[in-house]
């Protein structure tokens, strides 16, 4: 499996971004995990290598039994007539020094409504989140075959900073 790592440095606060008719909210309650659920298999469907569906124990499990993940930290685009278009979570893992290292997980865009800049949107406001905390490098992984990935996360100005590398196993399953 082909694992990409990328970081972006922020130097100055984020750029604030909108797009028309789009609003992002944190993750409230257990009542978002369904449609968060159908986000995923929705813009994962085409993915290859394809990703195996999420379920809520999947989810339950990932977001609030993980120590460096919690729903607070999820982060919902919706549009006009309140349908779930995107998605993004933020983890942050303890590092040394009381460091915290702040990462992009699970950035989803459902494919009728992609190109519109609600990835931009939704990283704009994650980085917005790690600003105010004083959090300045952002990390993520993706599978180095998503080719629209690559090109979105270019776009926004991360930076591969490692080699892509052969891993069992990375973000194509919710495991
Ligand atoms: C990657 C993804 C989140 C992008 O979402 P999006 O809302 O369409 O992205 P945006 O509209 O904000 O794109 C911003 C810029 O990124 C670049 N970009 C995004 N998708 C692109 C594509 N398919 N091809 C080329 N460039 C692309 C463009 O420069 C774009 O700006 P432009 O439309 O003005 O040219 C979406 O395609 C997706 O959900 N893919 C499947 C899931 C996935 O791979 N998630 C990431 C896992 S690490």
């Amino acid at each position: 499996m082909h694992v990409q790592q990328l970081c972006r440095l922020l130097t100055a606060p984020p750029q604030y971004v909108t797009v028309a008719g789009v609003e992002v909210r944190p993750f409230k309650d257990k009542r978002d995990i369904a449609g968060w659920i159908d986000l995923m298999r929705d813009a994962f469907v085409a993915a290859d290598p394809p990703m195996r569906p999420w379920t809520t124990a999947d989810f339950e499990k990932h977001f609030l039994v993980h120590a460096d993940h919690s729903p607070d930290k999820i982060f919902l685009a919706y549009d006009g007539e309140h349908r779930l278009v995107g998605s993004v979570a933020l983890r942050v893992r303890a590092g040394r020094d009381r460091q915290h290292i702040p990462a992009i997980h699970w950035l989803a865009v459902r494919p009728a409504w992609r190109r519109r800049g609600i990835a931009r949107l939704l990283v704009a406001h994650l980085e917005s989140v790690c600003w105010r905390r004083g959090m300045r490098e952002i990390h993520l992984e993706t599978h180095a075959g998503w080719r629209e990935a690559a090109r979105f996360y270019e776009a926004v100005g991360y930076l591969p900073t490692h080699q892509v590398t052969e891993r069992p196993s990375m973000r194509t399953s919710p495991d």
